[in-house]
């Protein structure tokens, strides 16, 4: 395929661009793939629309952007154990990732980005909104950002996905097909809360609502008012953008530099996503 046509095409809110003049069901080259991965560095999430792409060519892509990181917890596609599922049906009333957060932090090596393609929509909602964790970083006073630099963050399963119940359990069905291997929730990991970006070497704010429990060294009482204030900052709304999902649509977003959240207003209804974690390479301040 060629890229000659490669566009970017930058939204009008806080984040993310739209990736215009691409197939994606054509191979993926190895030259499309590192002219995504800087865009996805400079863009923090890039959005594609009318795409048709097998679960083959979703894990083809994701091999030329990174690399596959599966993650354990979610329910996999039958016979791609790479892909996960993002599904709620309509009996369901809880949606996977409804609060802030990005992707695998609590790894040792947290995923370089997700690539979601939607495979069944509601008739409406189900939006992911994004946020720009590089323009939370830059709006920081000075103060708190020499604080900040030099700190690190605990990440942690052990209080969402260790206490998902299992079958059996009040409150398993909303889980089930969903979320899983409970006993796999104890891989912990130390991060610098001020990262710098692999790919733009820009620095951006790396800590989440879903996965970070407290700064290294500091109590969970001490954390607690300068995480909920980072957390604050971050999702007002001129860092965000509020992506609507149609059918053939895609977004490959950064974990390093944005957080997301799936918007959970579309109770009885079906909305069923593949996701594909993409490896990442360790961070460092
Ligand atoms: C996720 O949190 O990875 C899924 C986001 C979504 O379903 O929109």
């Amino acid at each position: 395929m060629g890229t000659s046509s490669l566009n970017f095409r930058a939204t009008k809110g806080g984040l993310g661009a739209f990736v215009e003049g691409v197939d994606l069901s054509a191979d993926v080259s190895n030259s499309l793939g590192q002219e995504l991965r800087q865009g996805l560095g400079e863009y923090g999430v890039l959005f594609f629309r009318d795409q048709d792409i097998s679960p083959e060519q979703h894990i083809g892509f994701a091999e030329r952007v990174g690399g596959v990181d599966i993650n354990r917890f979610f329910q996999p596609v039958a016979e791609h154990p790479q892909i996960a599922e993002v599904r709620k049906e309509p009996e369901q009333k809880m949606a996977v990732g409804e609060r802030w957060h990005t992707d695998h932090s609590y790894d040792l090596e947290p995923a370089l980005g997700s690539i979601l393609v939607a495979r069944e929509l509601p008739s409406r909602g189900g939006d992911t909104i994004f946020a720009n964790m590089y323009a939370a970083y830059e709006a920081l006073s000075d103060g708190l950002k020499a604080t900040l630099e030099g700190m690190q963050a605990e990440h942690s399963t052990r209080h969402n996905f260790a206490k998902v119940p299992k079958a059996g359990e009040p409150g398993a069905s909303e889980y089930v097909g969903r979320l899983g291997n409970q006993d796999l929730a104890v891989q912990d990991s130390v991060h610098p809360v001020v990262i710098k970006h692999p790919i733009s070497g820009r620095k951006a704010l790396y800590v989440n609502a879903g996965f970070t429990t407290r700064f290294a060294g500091w109590t969970d009482a001490e954390s607690k008012p300068l995480l909920d204030y980072l957390y604050a900052h971050a999702a007002q709304p001129e860092f965000t953008y509020r992506f609507e999902w149609e059918p053939g649509s895609i977004a490959f977003w950064d974990n390093r530099a944005t957080w997301h959240k799936a918007l959970n207003d579309y109770h009885g209804e079906r909305r069923l996503m593949h996701r594909i974690t993409v490896r990442g390479e360790g961070l460092s301040a």
